[in-house]
C-alpha cells in the first residue's frame, strides 16, 4: 500500500540548547532532517513527502532538499505554534490519500520494517503507532514522595511514525482544533473519538533528537551502521 508522509519540521532548538532549528544541526556534515527525508525518499511505497516548516526557514530547507536530491517532497505547509498545529496545516494541504504517516523530522533512525508494518496495520484497522516497551521502572510522585509504582508490563514509550487512514486523522485533527483540545501525539486525537489505535513494536534506535546528548546517540547509531 502506498502512503503519503507528513513531517512536522517547524520546531525550535530550545531543549537542544541550539540557537536555530535543531533539525538544521548536522551529524557528520549532514543536517538531521535530511537523514529522515532519505528514509522516505528510498522507500518505494512512499508516494509523497509534505513538510511543515516555519515561513522564514522555508528557503533554507528547500535548498537542502534540492541539494541532497530529495525528489519526493511535493509541498510545504506553514508550521504553527504547537506541533499539533503544524501537523494539521500539513494534513489540510496534502491531496487526499489512503494512508497518511505522521513522522517527526527529528527522528532520523526509523526502520523501514516498522514503516511497512504501520502502513499495513493502518490500512486494515485505521490507526497504528510505533512504540517500544518501557525499560525503566516508572513511579508516580507528588511533592517528591512516591505515590504509586506503575505496572511496567502495560507501559509503552510512544514514538512516531503514527499511521492512519487519511480521512480519519483529518477529521480527528479538525475536531480537536475546533474543541480546543491539545494532545501530545496524533493518536490522542483519534483515541478521544473512541477509536482503537494499534501498536506496532518499533526499535530503541528510533530516538528523537531532542536534547544535546541525543546528538551523541545519533552519531553512535550512524557509526554502528557503517560497520
Ligand atoms: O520539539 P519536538 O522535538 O518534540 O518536536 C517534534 C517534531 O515536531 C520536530 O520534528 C519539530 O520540528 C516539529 N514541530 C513542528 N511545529 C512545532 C513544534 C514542533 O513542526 N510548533
Amino acid at each position: 500500500m502506498n502512503y503519503t508522509v507528513v513531517l512536522p519540521a517547524a520546531g525550535s532548538g530550545k531543549r537542544m540548547k541550539a540557537d536555530k532549528n535543531k533539525l538544521l544541526l548536522e551529524l557528520f556534515g549532514k543536517p538531521i532532517f535530511i537523514y529522515t527525508l532519505e528514509v522516505f525518499e528510498q522507500d518505494p511505497q512512499c508516494e509523497a513527502i509534505w513538510l511543515a516548516v516555519k515561513a522564514d526557514e522555508r528557503a533554507i530547507i528547500e535548498r537542502y532538499v534540492n541539494d541532497y536530491g530529495i525528489t519526493k517532497v511535493k509541498g510545504y505547509a506553514q508550521g504553527g505554534m504547537e506541533r499539533q498545529d503544524s501537523v494539521r496545516a500539513c494534513l489540510e494541504a496534502v491531496p487526499p490519500c489512503g494512508v497518511v504517516l505522521v513522522h517527526d523530522a527529528a527522528r532520523p533512525f526509523i526502520a523501514s520494517r516498522v514503516i511497512a508494518e504501520l502502513v499495513n496495520e493502518a490500512e486494515k484497522t485505521g490507526a497504528a503507532i510505533a512504540a517500544v516497551p518501557v525499560k525503566d521502572t516508572i513511579k508516580k510522585a507528588a511533592g517528591g514522595i512516591i505515590t504509586e509504582t506503575v505496572d511496567r508490563a502495560q507501559l509503552w514509550m510512544i514514538q512516531t511514525p503514527q499511521a492512519f487512514r487519511y480521512e480519519l486523522l483529518l477529521n480527528a485533527a479538525q475536531a480537536a482544533h475546533k474543541e480546543g483540545f491539545l494532545g501530545t501525539d496524533e493518536a490522542m486525537l483519534v483515541e478521544r473519538m473512541g477509536l482503537p489505535v494499534h501498536i506496532v513494536e518499533s526499535t530503541y534506535e528510533n530516538v528523537k533528537m531532542t536534547t544535546p546528548e541525543d546528538l551523541i546517540y545519533g552519531k553512535a547509531i550512524l557509526e554502528s551502521r557503517k560497520q
